[in-house]
């Protein structure tokens, strides 16, 4: 069951749902559903980006004991929230999730290009600093895997619309499993509250969509959720559109750097 159309909610605006959302009983064995069919496309991997709905998919992975190693892109400019979360992650589950670095080698010629202050400049630059620290490591964990686990949802951006459950990803050339392409916010926070899950500190400062740290800003009261992600590149504030180049393919068969 699709879930209803709702407008994104930022944390410190979201309801404090005591009851299910209407249809999230559905919603939910959906999930179990593809999480289950994403374990026998072994080995399949899950992309933990320590996002509020990624510790959702990593709370089931875990308690249903579905066969999906988690592992997490440490961009190496990730907030200190978010490496904090990661940890009371791994301690609370008794669950590794595996680091995966860029390459030095990578990281010297960025820093040669004065990466850290260009990529507001330009944005040829901006997309080299994403693909060293994210696209380059996503690939090499991702080769020779069958299948990988994502967070995306539909309603978290207009660019994100199409993202189905189950879909061929020709970047990477392997299934993709989005187990909560239907969710709503509504959905995230009521099975978050729900089960207790821990969640980044960020989310009650504002931040409403939480990458790395210099590229991230606390929104303001109105905004859209991901206009705090490279904000200084979003010109309609009504299509968000920017990308880091790991979800090219999300909704089509091109390999753009963003779409
Ligand atoms: S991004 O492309 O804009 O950075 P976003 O933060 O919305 O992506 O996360 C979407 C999904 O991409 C997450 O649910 C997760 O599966 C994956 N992802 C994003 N960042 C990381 C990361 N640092 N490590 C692992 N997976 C990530
Ligand atoms: Fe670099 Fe920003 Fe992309 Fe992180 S999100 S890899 S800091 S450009």
């Amino acid at each position: 069951m699709n879930a209803p159309i709702t407008s994104p909610i930022a944390w410190y605006r979201r309801p404090r749902a005591t009851h299910a959302p209407i249809g999230f009983e559905a919603r939910l064995n959906e999930s179990l559903d593809v999480l289950r069919e994403a374990g026998q496309h072994a080995p399949c991997v899950f992309a933990h980006s320590l996002s509020a709905e990624d510790m959702v998919i990593f709370h089931l992975i875990v308690e249903h004991a579905f066969p999906i190693q988690s592992f997490a892109l440490d961009t190496g400019k990730l907030p200190e929230a978010t490496l904090d979360l990661w940890s009371r992650a791994e301690a609370i589950y008794s669950t590794r999730i595996e680091r995966v670095m860029p390459r030095q080698t990578s990281i010297d010629v960025l820093n040669a290009m004065n990466a850290d202050s260009a990529l507001y400049e330009n944005k040829e630059v901006r997309l080299r600093c994403c693909d060293t620290r994210k696209t380059e490591p996503l690939r090499s964990v991702l080769a020779g895997k069958r299948s990988w686990v994502t967070g995306l949802r539909r309603a978290q951006s207009a660019g994100r619309a199409q993202v189905a459950s189950t879909e061929y990803d020709s970047t990477f050339q392997l299934q993709k499993f989005n187990p909560l392409a239907n969710w709503a916010d509504e959905d995230v926070w009521y099975f978050t509250d729900k089960h207790k899950i821990p969640f980044n500190a960020l989310y009650e400062k504002g931040y409403a969509s939480i990458g790395c740290d210099p590229c991230t800003r606390p929104i303001r009261e109105n905004e859209h959720p991901r206009a705090g992600r490279w904000w200084w590149e979003q010109t309609d504030a009504n299509a968000i559109k920017s990308e880091c180049g790991i979800h090219v393919a999300a909704n089509s068969n091109s390999t753009p750097k963003e779409n």
